[in-house]
């Protein structure tokens, strides 16, 4: 090899499951001698972990790798391998096949353990390796891992959806919904809290219709499960389905010492007519129904979403239901975006769609009111002494950040040595959702 020192750089699009099966590339990676490097001018192997979520996921990750053309010129040796969502769409990897010629590997997301089987054979070989699978197997354990998130671990609970909503390409891509074994991921979570990870999120596009496939398993006997493993550690999950979202699953948070009062509950609108054709399977009032169990249970609870804009025939009217949502929902954060047509979805075949400009309009409305809602939530911070698990050091600023339980970003000066650890801290200053403070 031209740069010969068995380095690996990673480029990872998407959502925080593409960062944990980046985690498992990297330990595929590392358990063949290989070590990170930062930058791509530096590697031996380059890994794109693309996305499909929105055509500027899409856009994105063609625009790097298309850069990487130069590179590979000037270094034969390099090895580029292309996986994740995007090249698990229909004829994708055969599109990018052609279109950049200059790709080794191409794998999806249902091969993804297989990577490093694949790049065994491209190193004792030259040919091009385009390995699509199309349909899901079964759930894999021991795939190694090199975590990058400390002191915060990612464990997988389900893999897949099941849910259909008409805009959404993950079910397509992702296959359908698997459950890993209770057991098997109690035992991950020992470890991990053995080995002093202090926050564990457990990720499913579902995570409340976790266990549906396994007799006698649900998502809140699983929380209150991981609950009862001892040590200091907080407990997240992500991303909950309102549709099943239950009181139960309430009570188990609030019965936990572990489990943070915070949930992420993607609302995506406010409109009856927009939610049902979109397939949510609820309504504006039973969304707000739930927020109203979750604060019966736990008054402090912070609850993030996202919301989509531009749906398929989403009126004035349809968007001001999203707006009066938004108002009385008080979230502590939402994501937003201007919905993207995905082919294949149901929503791509529907009449009219949203000119990019109204979509403009009317997102740049809600981040506006969001902004004034996040304001409020930081005023009421002023003064106060929060625990915050610290999670690292951010140049740019020049201090250590960290989050309370309510997920809330804070910035103060510290050392090194307190990553990873819990920190009583004073705020200061607040700016618009990250807040400024000092150790005590
Ligand atoms: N499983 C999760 C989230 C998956 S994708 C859930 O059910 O909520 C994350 C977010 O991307 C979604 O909540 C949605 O708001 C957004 N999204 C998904 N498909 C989209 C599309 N076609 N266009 C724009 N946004 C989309
Ligand atoms: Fe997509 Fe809906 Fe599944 Fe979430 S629940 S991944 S939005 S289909
Ligand atoms: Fe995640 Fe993007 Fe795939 S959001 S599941 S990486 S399409």
């Amino acid at each position: 090899m031209l740069n010969g020192n068995g380095k690996y750089h990673i480029i990872t699009y998407g959502c925080q499951m593409n960062l944990h099966e980046s985690e498992k590339l990297a330990g595929i990676l590392s358990s063949r001698g290989f070590a990170p490097c930062n930058e791509p001018e530096d590697a031996d192997i380059i890994v794109f972990n693309t996305c499909c979520i929105r055509e500027n996921a899409e856009k994105r990750a063609e625009g790097n790798i298309g850069a990487l053309k130069q590179l590979k010129k000037r270094n034969k040796n390099l090895i580029i391998a292309v996986g994740g969502c995007l090249t698990q769409q229909k004829g994708r990897a055969e599109a990018l096949r052609d279109k950049f010629p200059f790709i080794d590997i191409i794998f999806g997301t249902h091969n993804l353990e297989e990577f490093g089987t694949l790049l065994d054979k491209k190193l004792s070989g030259n040919e091009r390796l385009i390995e699509i699978r199309e349909k899901e197997g079964a759930v894999r354990e021991n795939t190694p891992k090199t975590r990058t998130s400390y002191p915060n671990a990612w464990v997988n609970i389900t893999y897949g959806c099941n849910n259909f909503c008409s805009y959404c390409i993950v079910p397509y891509v992702r296959g359908r919904e698997r459950s890993r074994s209770p057991e098997d991921i109690l035992n991950e979570v020992r470890g991990l809290v053995a080995e002093g990870y202090k926050e564990i999120t457990l990720l499913g596009q579902n995570v409340n219709s976790y266990g549906k496939d396994i007799p006698g398993a649900d998502f809140p006997s699983l929380i209150r499960r991981i609950s009862d493993i001892g040590g200091k550690f907080r407990l997240k999950f992500m991303t909950s389905h309102p549709k099943d979202f239950s009181e139960e699953l309430v009570r188990a948070i609030c019965d936990s010492d572990k489990a943070c009062p915070s949930v992420h509950l993607p609302v995506q609108a406010g409109s009856d007519r927009v939610l049902a054709l979109m397939n949510r399977k609820y309504t504006k009032e039973e969304y707000l129904d739930k927020l109203a169990v979750l604060r019966e249970y736990i008054p402090h609870a912070a609850v993030t979403t996202d919301i989509m804009v531009g749906f398929p025939t989403e009126t004035e009217d349809d968007f001001e239901e999203t707006i009066d949502l938004v108002k009385k929902a008080r979230f502590s954060g939402a994501f937003t975006f201007v919905y993207s047509k995905r082919k294949g979805t149901p929503a791509a075949e529907m009449q009219g769609q949203v000119p990019a400009a109204v979509s403009k309009k009317r997102i740049m409305r809600l981040i506006a009111l969001q902004n004034s809602v996040n304001r409020e939530y930081s005023k009421a911070y002023m003064g106060k002494t929060v625990e915050v698990l610290c999670e690292g050091y951010d140049a740019k600023r020049d201090k250590y950040l960290g989050r309370d339980i309510y997920g809330r970003m804070i910035y103060f000066t510290g050392t090194a040595d307190l990553v990873g650890e819990f920190v009583q801290v004073k705020v200061t200053a607040t700016g618009g959702i990250s807040l400024m403070g000092e150790l005590i």
